[in-house]
Formats: structure tokens, sequence, C-alpha cells
């Protein structure tokens, strides 16, 4: 079942000398269950088509749709509560509220849908995560990983199908990076959670079960070089470009 699919997205910035083409024409799918990684170099594009499929940003013409919803032709309000309950996010600076504790800053996303957290589920992630002792503490009184760890657990905590990382291990050190891919793969795997991580670091994306490299806004199919990760529920990349 195909969780995200992305059709001819184009996003420009800008008019005149200062136009840039951020992303030309760009289609791909994800299966449920994929754990994707984007790589590309620095201004190539990544971060406008993460946006872009957690509504962050606008594209100028293509389509996004998530579990079979087009994205944009939701009504604003609409687009907002779905993202909140569908797309979870992971950025390279954890965004953790600084006034929150560890509990609090990953129970927010449902109390920014007037859910009631439920216990047992509060548990298990502070578990997976390892943050049982550290519950009660601030963000700035945590460590990195430990606070990229928080901002996991608040992707997870709506269990929602898709889950956007941008560059989520770019501020830890490679033990620290290793520990929050292991806990992403676990989260795909045991909750069959769509994720696609913009990483780059080539070794964590060799442990992903598909690879897209951006280049100058165009999208390729890395696979050939993670033929050991292919585990035939991955990603399915349909406009394949090789020149
Ligand atoms: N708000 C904006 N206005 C104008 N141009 C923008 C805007 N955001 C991004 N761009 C341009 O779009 C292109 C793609 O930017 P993007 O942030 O997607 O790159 P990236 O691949 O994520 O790079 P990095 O690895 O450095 O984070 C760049 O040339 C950038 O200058
Ligand atoms: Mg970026």
């Amino acid at each position: 079942m195909e969780i995200l699919q992305v059709n001819n997205l184009c996003k420009t910035y800008g008019k005149g000398e200062t136009q840039v083409n951020a992303l030309r024409n760009v289609s791909f799918s994800l299966e449920k269950g994929a754990f994707c990684a984007v790589i590309g170099e620095s201004g190539s594009g990544k971060s406008t088509l993460l946006n872009c499929i957690g509504a962050l940003d606008t594209p100028t013409s293509g389509e996004i749709r998530i579990d079979g919803h087009n994205l944009f032709t939701l009504k604003e309000k609409e687009r907002t509560i779905f993202r909140r309950r569908n797309i979870g996010f992971i950025f390279q600076s954890f965004q953790l509220v600084a006034e929150l504790t560890v509990e609090q800053n990953i129970i927010f996303p449902l109390l920014l849908d007037y859910c009631k957290p439920d216990p047992a589920v509060v548990e298990e992630i502070l578990e997976i995560l390892g943050l049982e002792n550290r519950r009660r503490h601030l963000p700035n009184q945590l460590s990195g990983g430990q606070q990229q760890r928080v901002a996991i657990g608040r992707a997870l905590i709506t269990r929602p199908k898709l889950i956007l990382a941008d560059e989520p291990t770019g501020n830890l050190d490679s033990r620290n990076s290793q520990e929050v891919l292991d806990l992403l793969v676990k989260a795909s795997r045991q909750y069959q959670q769509t994720i696609l991580m913009i990483t780059h670091n080539n070794a964590l994306a060799a442990s992903t079960d598909k690879v897209l490299r951006v280049a100058d806004g165009c999208l390729y199919d890395d696979c050939q070089s993670n033929p050991k990760n292919t585990t035939g529920k991955g990603a399915l990349y349909r406009d394949e470009k090789l020149s």
C-alpha cells in the first residue's frame, strides 16, 4: 500500500534574476513501512522537498497524496489538522519547547489536538527512547542525543503514518547518530511507519531500504547503491531520470 505519492512536483522561488527552480518535476512514491534516505549536495532541494511533503511550504505545481488524501486540495484548516494527525517532523535543531519537560514535549502534539495521552503509550515511548529517568527534565538539562530522542518521541506519539526527518543526526556525534537511526528503524518496523530522512551521512543512508538523491532540483533513484537493503517493500520509484 502506498502511503506517499508525489507527482510532478515543482517549486520555484523568486522571479527574474533571483528565480530558483528548487524542485523540477519530482515524482516518486513510498510504500507503508518504507524507510527512505534522501541525499544530495547543499542547496540541491532536499529540505524544499520535505517541507512541501509536510505542507510547511506550498509547491508551485504538482500533487502530493498522503494515504490517498490530496494535501493541497484540502482547505488550510483541514490541512493543518491532517498534518498534525498524520505527519511527524524531526529537525536537525530538535525544536523542543524550552519551558516544557521531556514528557510534556512528547505529548505536546496530542494536547494541541485536545487528545488525552494514554499513559501506557507515553511509558512505552519513554522506554523505547531510554528517557524514563529524564521525564521531568527540561531540554536544556539534556545532551544533544537525548534532546533528539525527545523530538523523536514527539514525532511518534500520534502514531503518524509518515515521519519526515531533516538531518536528524546533523548535530550529533557518530554514536548518537547511530542510536537515533536505530530508533527510527525500530519505529518503521514496529509501527509500520513510513520514514523519509534527509542525511549527509552516507553510512546512515546505506542502512535504509532506499536512497533517493536530489541534484539541482531533480530526483534520482540510487537503489543500485543499496542492493543489500532492497527489501522489496521499500520505496517504489516511478520517474527515473538517467541524465
Ligand atoms: N525561501 C526561499 N526563498 C528563495 N530561495 C530558497 C528558499 N528556500 C530555499 N531556497 C533555494 O532553493 C534551493 C534548495 O534549497 P534547500 O533548502 O531545499 O536545499 P537543501 O538540499 O536542503 O540544502 P542543505 O543540505 O544545505 O540543507 C537553494 O538554492 C536555496 O537557495
Ligand atoms: Mg536542507
